[in-house]
């Protein structure tokens, strides 16, 4: 039994995660300073600190009080948009009070950290599916905070022995039975048509005349349980990185992973999932390109599969829309708090 800590603990992928690690039958404590989670989220059996990571006193308080083997850290800014309007924002919560966090980490002795990254440390990628050692050139500060964060771990690695994995996700959808996605605003696109669905709004689609198949963006969908089976599998790593070669391969400590499932779907496909899941036509109108969409993002996962053993088991998209839309109807409006 390992003694994880994580952060953003009440907020969708953490909660799932969470859930994950309980019924691997290891012991969870969530740092959550509920600004965009949910208390209810919390699964039962976590014991849940309402606090602030990037609080120095407060982090260092939970390494001396709770015994922590490793840490999994969801808990950051994570709207492309508002970090283009408030870069001040994810430089100083996600890079500053990441690295700070870290740090905290590494004083108390806690040497395992498996971050939440994102397939916006890519930017506009040049080859897709994109792998793991492409250049990072992110378009906004949301990814550039994270690659911030992701070079912190490989020179933690280096200098200090810490064994981290950096989960580079690509989009996550989907539901379980207790733990949906319920954000405010919601941006996601699954989200987004499920709550027009509700009200009875026409969806828009960012975009028509992209260089694909139809004209609307790609993008690669992972289902949450998939995604948090591989924060379980990351999180056992960092008990023995091994010796794949090369930076960011697991050498020196330090080991990245794409996560998505290889597939890409236009944003017109989602919403056929969409109407086939519903049972009737969602009308949608195509609106203007919004600003940093890159047009195609698709992992390739091979490097997950071969390092983690790590392989999704929902790949289906109708599956992940379905269960999405069941969260949605056995909570109407979302989470109570
Ligand atoms: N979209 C619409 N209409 C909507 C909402 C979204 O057309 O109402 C489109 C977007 O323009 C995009 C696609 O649906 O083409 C997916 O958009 P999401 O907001 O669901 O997801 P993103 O691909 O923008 O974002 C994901 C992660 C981010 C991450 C980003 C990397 O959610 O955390 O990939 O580019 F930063």
């Amino acid at each position: 039994m390992t003694r994880i800590l994580v952060t953003g603990g009440a907020g969708y992928v953490g909660a799932v995660s969470v859930e994950a690690f309980l019924a691997a039958g290891h012991d969870v404590v969530v740092l959550d300073d509920l600004s965009t989670g949910h208390r209810s989220a919390v699964p039962d059996g976590a014991r849940l600190i309402v606090g602030d990571y990037t609080d120095r006193a407060t982090a260092a308080a939970v390494f001396a009080e709770e015994s922590i083997d490793a840490i999994l850290h969801c808990a950051a800014r994570s709207l492309v948009g508002e970090s283009i309007e408030q870069p001040a924002r994810y430089f100083g919560e996600n890079v500053g009070g990441g690295i700070g966090f870290l740090e905290s980490a590494r004083t108390a002795g806690v040497m395992r950290f498996v971050l939440s990254s994102s397939a916006a440390v890519y930017g506009v990628p040049d080859e897709t599916p994109i792998p793991e050692d492409a250049p990072l050139r992110p378009v906004n500060p949301y990814g550039e905070s994270k690659r911030s964060l992701e070079a912190a771990m490989a020179w933690y690695g280096r200098a200090y022995g810490m064994r981290s994995v950096s989960l580079r996700y690509f989009n996550v959808a989907g539901a379980t039975d207790d733990i949906g996605e319920d954000h405010d605003p919601e941006t996601h696109l699954i989200p987004a048509i499920l709550r027009s669905v509700e009200a009875g709004r026409t969806v828009t689609i960012f975009g028509g005349d992209y260089p694909t198949r139809d004209g609307t963006n790609v993008r690669d969908y992972i289902h949450v349980a998939d995604l948090a089976d591989a924060h379980l599998r990351a999180i056992e790593a960092t008990g023995a990185i091994g010796s794949t070669a090369g930076d960011g391969g697991g050498g020196e400590g330090f080991l990245v992973c794409n996560l998505g499932n290889g597939d890409g779907f236009t944003n017109l496909d989602v919403l056929r999932a969409a109407e086939a899941i519903v049972g009737r036509t969602i009308p949608h109108r195509i609106g203007p390109r919004r600003p940093g969409d890159p047009p195609i993002l698709v992992a390739s996962a091979t490097r997950a599969a071969d390092v983690l053993h790590w392989r999704p088991q929902r790949p289906s998209l109708e599956e992940m829309v379905r269960s999405a839309r069941a969260w949605r109807q056995a909570h109407p409006g979302g989470y109570a708090d």
